[in-house]
């Protein structure tokens, strides 16, 4: 009951204007109601459609209506009007003034205001904004305390939660619902950040669309909390995760990342360990950097944030920081989470061409790595090492970075299982090992694209598909390790002693 405390603290120290940016007006006024009594001062609340209530009774307060009312209804409700009959008004009362914001621009109505502030001392009232988005003139700033209704932690989240199930169960008599401790704790994980009613909404979704609580509402509850905090483009919620099943190979990762995962959750007070804070895949194109990176989120099971650095640059012409900022902050919101960073290099590279924009993104997304306690998981990935900033490279910033290299023998055979179960093909009918030596230095999106082109060989020919397909096809391909073998041996040399191997 903090905020109850923070709330009359304010109020008692002679605050005469407060303002509170909130979507939930209701608990915003439910809050002020219960300090009316400490206060011993009535509480009044105007909106444009009713005008002055009385916030506990409902009822009108005319003496506070202009006399014109009988003529003209909406005189009522004037926001002039209104700020004059309280400034006459000798009584010490709160006023809580409902989506106040759209007059803020009027010089009148402001001047009003700094004069109500100003008499505080003489008339003992206060004037509470509460909008879903509020700005404060400059004239006001000086009299204005901002309050900010606080979050639900995850002690009120899982009281949220239990609540909502007694409810359920009141409705539906003796049924069971499923709901493990596991999922529960997962769904207080993804509902951290919201407020109260926002939270409660998705909690009842999750409950009554199947009568359960489990895994697949969780990731409908990470959609749902994404398209409640507005997406702004420059992060995006990827709504394909993998799992490692579909990842061949990288052996190595997958287990450092396994040995992470409880750390990686963990609540602030549990912590032992540093907290896990990001990778760096590099390696070529097609190695399956940004499958792995899709993995971490599908195995950890938090949402997946794309960083886009082309909407970065793009959409929001010179206001890159101020937007990389603000999906800084989303992402801090859907905390825990993965902050995918596809082909960093392309975002933050060392160039000079476009007057140092791109140096101070990369300043910006290094302190925010150094100071952030959020359980956020960066996956950056690389093709290019050539442009990437020494500064992200350096010991410390991330945990670790992994060369994922070109696929051997045992992992193309394991790719090309994966690529013909997906595509219901038996892999028992093939022999993969055959398969795997004929497609040495191939990357797994090339091993995939063989199986892809081998089906629609078949199809044309109206048969099923076959080895000798598949052979026929790995003969026709000119894998980019052939293409580009000098600069691919040019990266396993860099790669040498800077990274530690994937696979
Ligand atoms: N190790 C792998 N296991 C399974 N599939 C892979 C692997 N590597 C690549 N692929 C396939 O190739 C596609 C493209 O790979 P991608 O992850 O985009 O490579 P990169 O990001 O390294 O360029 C993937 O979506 C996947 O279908
Ligand atoms: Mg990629």
């Amino acid at each position: 009951m903090y905020e109850l405390n923070d709330l009359l603290l304010l109020l008692r120290s002679s605050q005469p204007v407060i303002s509170i940016q909130t979507h939930e007006e209701q608990r915003a006024i439910d809050l002020i109601k219960r300090c009316s009594v400490t206060l011993n001062k009535p509480i009044f609340q105007w909106s444009i459609t009713r005008g002055v209530v009385d916030a506990v009774s409902g009822k009108q307060v005319l003496e506070l209506a202009n006399k014109a009312v009988d003529q003209n209804p909406e005189a009522l409700s004037d926001p002039k009007q209104t700020l004059l009959s309280i400034s006459k008004d000798r009584t010490p009362g709160v006023y809580i003034l409902l989506d106040f914001h759209h007059h803020l621009e009027d010089p009148f109505i402001i001047r009003l205001i700094k004069e109500l502030a100003q008499s505080h001392y003489d008339n003992g009232h206060h004037l509470i904004f509460i909008s879903h988005e509020i700005e404060i003139p400059n004239e006001l700033s000086r009299f204005t305390a901002s309050f900010s209704l606080s979050l639900p932690d995850r002690e009120a989240l899982q009281k949220l939660i239990i609540s909502e199930l007694k409810v359920w169960k009141l409705k539906k008599g003796n049924e069971t619902l499923d709901a493990d401790r596991k999922s529960i704790d997962l769904l207080i994980n993804n509902l951290t950040g919201l407020t109260v009613s926002e939270a409660k909404r998705l909690i009842r979704n999750a409950i009554y669309d199947d009568d359960a609580i489990s895994y697949c509402d969780i990731d409908r509850v990470q959609k749902a909390k994404y398209e409640l905090l507005g997406q702004d483009g420059v992060l995006s919620f990827e709504y394909e995760t993998a799992s490692f099943n579909q990842v061949g190979g990288l052996a190595a990762l997958k287990q450092w990342l396994s040995i992470r995962k409880e750390a990686f959750i963990a609540d602030e007070s549990e912590l032992t360990l540093d907290r896990p804070k990001g990778i760096l895949l590099v390696g070529i194109q097609g190695s399956g950097k940004s499958l792995a990176a899709k993995a971490v989120a599908g195995v950890w099971h938090v949402p997946l944030l794309r960083l886009d650095f082309g909407t970065l640059y793009n959409k929001f012409f010179g206001e890159t920081e101020k937007n990389i900022r603000k999906a800084l902050e989303l992402a801090e919101v859907m905390a825990p989470c993965v902050l995918w960073v596809d082909e960093i290099e392309k975002g933050i590279s060392t160039g000079d061409y476009d007057s140092g924009t791109s140096q101070r993104v990369l300043a910006t997304l290094l302190t925010w790595m150094a100071e952030n306690r959020k359980p956020i998981f960066i996956v950056a990935t690389a093709n290019d090492i050539k442009s990437l900033p020494p500064e992200l490279i350096r010991k410390g910033r991330l945990d670790e970075i992994f060369f994922v290299d070109l696929p051997g023998p045992s992992t193309r055979a394991e790719i090309y299982r994966i690529h013909m179960e997906k595509r219901e093909s038996d892999p028992a009918a093939f022999d993969l090992v055959e398969l795997a030596d004929r497609s040495a230095g191939f990357s797994g999106a090339e091993i995939e694209q063989i199986v892809v082109s081998g089906l629609y060989r078949s199809m044309a020919q109206k048969q099923v598909l076959s080895q000798a397909m598949l052979l026929e096809e790995i003969t026709q391909t000119r894998p980019l390790s052939v293409v580009m073998a000098e600069e691919i041996s040019q990266l396993q040399a860099w790669a040498e002693d800077r990274t530690v191997p994937a696979n």
